[in-house]
Order: structure tokens, then C-alpha cells, then sequence
């Protein structure tokens, strides 16, 4: 193939699209034709990428026609009928979605931890893990190379974006109503009834809240968020039989998902230690200076690349045992981010052809 090859931008009008399209449209150009398709409710839309309007079209078999790569960023259900479809035209789909991710026969990958993943696909799909996981796994990778992994304890705190663009609109409405009020909160319910029954795509009020709870109701009372993280960094490090366990937590912040991280390993670990592996890791930036108030915060880490790594603590009571703080921006590295990263090794194996 001698010309750049073609890219398809599948779910470009959502809150994972709209990141895609500044990401595509920021990074070196490895693309020719950029195509951007959603739903039949969006056809005819006009967005802007690479500083050109490109015109939205409505997803069927023919947008799919002369595409080298297709990024999906679409619901589940939607990528679990469309990517099919797509590879079956010899297109190679880029899944950004939950569809595939434990597939055995999908590779789940991160460019930074296992790119050679990348050509072993035979269903003609790539998946991308989920946002949480991605957050924190390019931090616990270079770890677990450096002290070889036993087991991680995990405390999400997930911004409301991570449920999609209605997730941001639903905290902003709730932030409306409660402003201003200095009382709410300070009696049982008098939150919930300040925002009344806009909860949007969560089960509780976020404003002046937390929420212990992400994801769909799973196996002995675990959430889908919480097998997720379990399941795909078992799989992303060759882990089979990693000891995971994940409590996932929404809480009012509108991009950038944390991860409080408590890892235990085969063998000691050091704070300083630590500290330099993570300097070194590709996709990470430590920011760990508590004495001048610096740790990795949401409100840092939002519209960044890497993931940010502080608060880095040996166990007081298990030399093996490292705990620290990850933020990341859900919607670049979580998703648009690691996606375009994907589809660029794509694109030179495609290239170089
Ligand atoms: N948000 C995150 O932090 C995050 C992180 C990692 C992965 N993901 C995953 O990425 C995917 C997209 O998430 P999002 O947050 O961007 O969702 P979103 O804001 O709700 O956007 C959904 C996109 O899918 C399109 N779409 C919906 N139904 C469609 C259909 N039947 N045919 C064609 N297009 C359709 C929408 O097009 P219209 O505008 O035309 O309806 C829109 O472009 C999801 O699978 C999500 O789980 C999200």
C-alpha cells in the first residue's frame, strides 16, 4: 500500500469521538481519508478534524468501504453487531467498547506494555481495555517487570464522564441546583431532594456526593467496573492469576479517573525505587512532593496524555507492599488516546506493506 492509509472514526459525535477527533487531529498524520461515522440521528453533521469539516455519516456496510482501520467508539451493543461486520469487509476494527475485551481470540492492547499484541488478531479485531484500568495498568506495568506482582487492592474514584457525555451534563444540571445553598448536605436526603429525580445514568445524586458504585450488578456482589479491572489487567500483563480486588466509586469530578493502588509484589520494594522505574516508564509522570502540595489530581491530569503517579508509600508493615495514587484523563489514555495509539501501529503496518 503506497498511499496513507484510510481511518474510520465510529461513534465521532460522542464524548470519547470528540476527544478522538482533537487527538487525531494533534498527532502526526499518518492517515489519508479521515471518515466519521454515527448514528443516523447525527448524518449530515459537520465536525472539524485535522482543521478540516468533515461531514458525519450514518454507520451501514458502505461507510465502511476503501476503510483501512475503524475505531469504535460506540456503546457496547453497538460494537458487538458493527466491528464484525466491518472486519468481515477487511477492515481491521479498533474496539474501544466492552464487547470484546475478553474475547481469546482479541488481543487487549496498550502500546506501552504488549504492542507486538497488535498483529496477533484473527478476528480482524483490537480491543481497548477499559478507562479505569488503563489509568493505573501503564504505571503497574513497569512495576511488575522491575518486582514481579502478586496481588493489587484497588479504590476507584471515576469521574462522571466514563458514562459518556449524558454523565457530564448530569453532574453540571445537579451542580446547578444544589449551588448556593449552604444547608444541603447537612441533613440526611436534603440532597437527594434538591436534585429530585435527575440522576442521569447513576443510581444516586453525584453532586455533594460519592457513589460506591459503577457498572452493572455482577457475580457475589461485584460490579462490572470491578471484574473489569480484575479480568483485563490479569489479561494486559499475562497475569492469569493475578489477585485483584477492585472497589469502583463515582465521584463529582467531570474528566479524570483515579486509582488508589495497593500492590504487593514477589520481592522488596522501595519508595525511591519505585519512584525511578516510574520516572523511566513510558506514558507516566510522577508528581509526588506532598511537603509542596503536589500530588496527581484530576484537575491536573485532565486534557494530558500520561498517567500521573504520586503519593508513593512502602508498606509500613509488608516490605513487598507499595501503595500510591494514579490519575489519569479517562477520555485520552482511558480511550481516544490508547486507541490512536493502536490504530498508529496499524497504520505503519499497513503503510509499510
Ligand atoms: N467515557 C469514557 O471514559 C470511556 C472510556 C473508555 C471507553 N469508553 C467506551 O467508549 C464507547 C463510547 O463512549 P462515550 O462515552 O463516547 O459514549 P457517548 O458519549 O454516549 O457517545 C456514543 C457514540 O456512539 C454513537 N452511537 C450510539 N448508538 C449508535 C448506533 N446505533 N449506530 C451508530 N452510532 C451510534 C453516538 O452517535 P450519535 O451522537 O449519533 O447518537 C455517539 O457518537 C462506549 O463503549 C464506552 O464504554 C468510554
Amino acid at each position: 500500500m503506497a498511499e496513507l492509509p484510510t481511518l474510520a472514526v465510529v461513534g465521532a459525535t460522542g464524548a470519547v469521538g470528540t476527544v478522538m477527533l482533537d487527538i487525531l487531529s494533534s498527532r502526526k498524520n499518518v492517515w489519508g481519508e479521515i471518515r466519521l461515522i454515527a448514528s443516523p440521528r447525527s448524518a449530515g453533521r459537520k465536525l472539524t478534524v485535522r482543521g478540516e469539516q468533515v461531514e458525519v455519516v450514518a454507520l451501514s456496510e458502505d461507510a465502511f468501504d476503501g476503510v483501512d482501520v475503524a475505531m469504535f467508539d460506540v456503546p457496547d451493543e453497538v460494537s458487538a453487531k458493527w466491528a464484525p461486520i466491518a472486519a468481515s469487509c477487511g477492515v481491521v476494527a479498533v474496539d474501544n467498547s466492552g464487547a470484546f475485551r475478553m474475547d481469546p481470540d482479541v488481543p487487549l492492547v496498550v502500546p506501552e506494555i504488549n504492542p507486538e499484541q497488535t498483529r496477533n488478531r484473527p478476528k480482524g479485531i483490537i480491543a481497548n481495555a477499559n478507562c479505569t484500568t488503563l489509568a493505573m495498568i501503564v504505571a503497574i506495568a513497569p512495576l511488575h517487570r522491575e518486582y514481579g506482582l502478586r496481588e493489587l487492592v484497588l479504590a476507584s474514584y471515576q469521574a462522571v464522564s466514563g458514562a459518556g457525555q449524558i454523565g457530564v451534563d448530569t453532574l453540571h444540571d445537579q451542580l446547578a441546583k444544589v449551588a448556593g445553598d449552604r444547608t444541603l448536605g447537612s441533613r440526611t436526603g436534603n440532597v437527594r431532594h434538591a436534585v429530585g429525580d435527575d440522576l442521569g445514568p447513576f443510581p444516586a445524586p453525584l453532586a455533594l456526593n460519592v457513589v460506591p458504585w459503577a457498572g452493572s450488578l455482577k457475580e457475589a456482589g461485584w460490579s462490572s467496573e470491578e471484574l473489569k479491572m480484575r479480568n483485563e489487567s490479569r489479561k494486559i500483563l499475562g497475569l492469569p492469576d493475578l489477585k485483584v480486588s477492585a472497589t469502583c466509586v463515582r465521584v463529582p469530578v467531570a474528566t479524570g479517573h483515579s486509582v488508589a493502588v495497593h500492590a504487593v509484589f514477589g520481592s522488596e520494594v522501595d519508595a525511591d525505587g519505585a519512584r525511578e522505574v516510574l520516572n523511566g516508564a513510558p506514558g507516566v509522570i510522577v508528581v509526588d512532593d506532598p511537603a509542596n502540595g503536589e500530588f496527581p489530581m484530576p484537575i491536573d491530569a485532565v486534557g494530558t496524555d500520561p498517567s500521573w503517579v504520586g503519593r508513593i508509600r512502602r508498606s509500613m508493615d509488608d516490605p513487598r507492599s507499595l501503595d500510591f495514587f494514579v490519575t489519569g484523563d479517562n477520555l485520552r489514555k482511558g480511550a481516544a488516546l490508547n486507541t490512536a495509539q493502536i490504530a498508529e501501529l496499524l497504520a505503519s503496518e499497513l503503510t509499510r506493506r
